[in-house]
């Protein structure tokens, strides 16, 4: 089967990004992507695709190439779905926040809004991509809604997790590690995964797409992310020891890399991961474990989430002790809010819990971040409900400069790895701050021996 219309469900920092891909790769193949949030998708449609929703490197281009030619976005998702042969899901997957496995467990409900939707619109037969990372088994539920709708209509469902990274989405979607699609094993299922494979093969070599079955698949991902984070966790775990003992955790983390076992990638000691997905991924991970009974394989994950809130506490905790015991009324200059650089998402970021634990001593946030915008860092407090809007709005400014976010503090916390930050101009920062002039890198970007010549009292994590 010749896939020629693709609906995607969901306008995100997925649905968005890949769908622009599939468009451009693929410029015999309709692409729609329809999302509920009208304001986002008037956005995707935005005249100047500088006002994309979704800031990444090289998108825009992408968009501006493809949109209007193959790839659509559109808030008619009855539409959309009616008309394709292939439908990517690729919605919301937060964790809990009611009920049964509340903080822990995968909130699906937006999964099954669409399989229901899906189900009740479709006249013709189609595959249903699971885009989203899903609990392993979700397949299941889908299947049993769609085959559920008495009209005759059949289903494929598979599932084809996304291993793209913010801030390097295009490059990760370009030239992927690998692509993984599960399906059935049946010759309907084989025939549903060659039909996504053959949209892949527009720009992925064949040996690169990897086909499995479709708990394999679901797994795979959830795994792949809580992989990730525990190489984070582990790395951070160190760092507090190198600073109790006089190691370094940079000398450390290249001495280890250097091992090919090992390797080098994703050993940066931080303040924390952050970001939409390690931290719910692995919650869900814990949750299925404990699910079936697996207490020990639970305990073992949680371990990787226990870790990493430690190591924001630690920072925040850190930056109190170090200004003798009190932030009251003092001005601390935050560098970043994003959770990484080269995006603009700010979801689950560590400056988030770092700024609440300050704001909680009494501390005033001066903020500044490329890319986010002074309503969003305010927003992203108030979600913690940890006290009322007045008085987080009342404790937090942000800045469209960093000098000026800079001035008059009595220290800078650096809590995303923006390039720019390195090339600032820190002599003039000195001069502007209170003494001592406390830096808090969070991120080991900064010249420790330049700044220290300059007279900065530096801490970085784990030396
Ligand atoms: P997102 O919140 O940015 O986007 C999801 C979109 O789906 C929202 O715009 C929302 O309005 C829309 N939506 C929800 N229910 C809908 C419905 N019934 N009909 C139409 N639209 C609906 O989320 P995201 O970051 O793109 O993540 C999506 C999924 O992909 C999650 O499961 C996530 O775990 C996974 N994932 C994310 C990343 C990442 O880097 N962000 C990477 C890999 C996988
Ligand atoms: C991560 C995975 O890397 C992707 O493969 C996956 O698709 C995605 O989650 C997802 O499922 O959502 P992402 O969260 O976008 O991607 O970004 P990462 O580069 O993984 O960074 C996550 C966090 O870890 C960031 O806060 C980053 O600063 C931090 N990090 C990363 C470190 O502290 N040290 C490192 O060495 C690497």
């Amino acid at each position: 089967m010749k896939v020629t219309k693709i609906c995607c469900i969901g306008a995100g920092y997925v649905g968005g990004p890949t769908m622009a891909i599939i468009a451009q790769k693929c410029p015999q193949i309709q692409v729609t992507v329809v999302d509920l949030n009208a304001e986002r998708i008037a956005a995707w449609n935005d005249v100047d695709v500088n006002n994309i929703p979704i800031y990444e490197p090289g998108l825009s281009e992408i968009v501006k190439e493809a949109r209007g030619r193959n790839l659509f976005f559109s808030t008619e998702v009855d539409a959309a779905i009616d008309e394709a042969d292939m439908i990517f899901i690729s919605v919301n997957t937060p964790t809990k926040t009611y009920g049964k496995g509340k903080g822990m467990a995968a909130d699906l409900k937006y999964i099954e809004l669409c399989a229901r939707q899906i189900a009740r619109v479709s006249k013709s037969n189609k595959i249903v991509v699971e885009k989203s990372t899903l609990p392993v088994r979700t397949a299941e539920a889908i299947k049993s809604i769609l085959d559920n709708t008495g009209n005759g209509v059949k289903f494929q469902i598979l599932s084809n997790p996304e291993f793209l990274a913010e801030g390097t989405a295009v490059q990760d979607l370009l030239q992927p590690d690998r692509i993984l699609i599960g399906g059935d094993t049946t010759e309907e299922g084989q025939k549903a995964i060659q039909a996504l494979v053959e949209v892949y093969a527009n720009w992925v070599p064949e040996d690169k797409i990897l086909t499995t079955n479709v708990w394999s698949s679901e797994l795979s991902k959830l795994t792949a992310n809580a992989f990730l984070a525990q190489r984070i966790s582990s790395i951070n775990a160190m760092s507090e020891l190198c600073e109790k003992t006089g190691a370094d955790v940079n000398e450390v983390a290249r001495a280890i890399g250097m091992d090919s076992r090992i390797g080098p990638k994703f050993l940066k000691a931080s303040v924390g991961f952050g970001g939409s997905c390690f931290q719910k991924d692995i919650l869900n991970l814990v949750y299925i474990a404990k699910s079936y009974g697996l207490q020990e394989v639970a305990d073992y994950w949680e371990q990787v989430i226990i870790m990493n809130d430690h190591q924001k506490r630690r920072f925040s905790g850190n930056i109190v002790k170090t200004l003798y015991n009190t932030v009251s009324d003092k001005k601390i200059a935050f560098l970043g809010w994003a959770f990484k650089k080269d995006t603009n998402d700010t979801r689950e970021s560590a400056a988030i819990y770092v700024a609440d634990d300050l704001i909680n001593e009494n501390a005033s946030l001066a903020i500044y971040d490329p890319k986010v915008s002074p309503k969003k860092v305010l927003a992203d407090l108030d979600y913690l409900e940890t006290r009322a809007t007045s008085v987080n709005a009342e404790r937090v400014q942000s800045f469209q400069n960093p000098y000026q976010a800079c001035e008059g503090a009595h220290a800078v916390a650096v809590l995303t790895e923006w390039d720019e930050f390195v090339t600032y101009d820190w002599q003039k920062i000195y001069e502007a701050m209170q003494k001592p002039a406390f830096v808090f890198d969070g991120r080991n970007i900064l010249d420790k021996t330049a700044l220290e010549k300059i007279g900065f009292v530096y801490q970085a994590i784990g030396s």
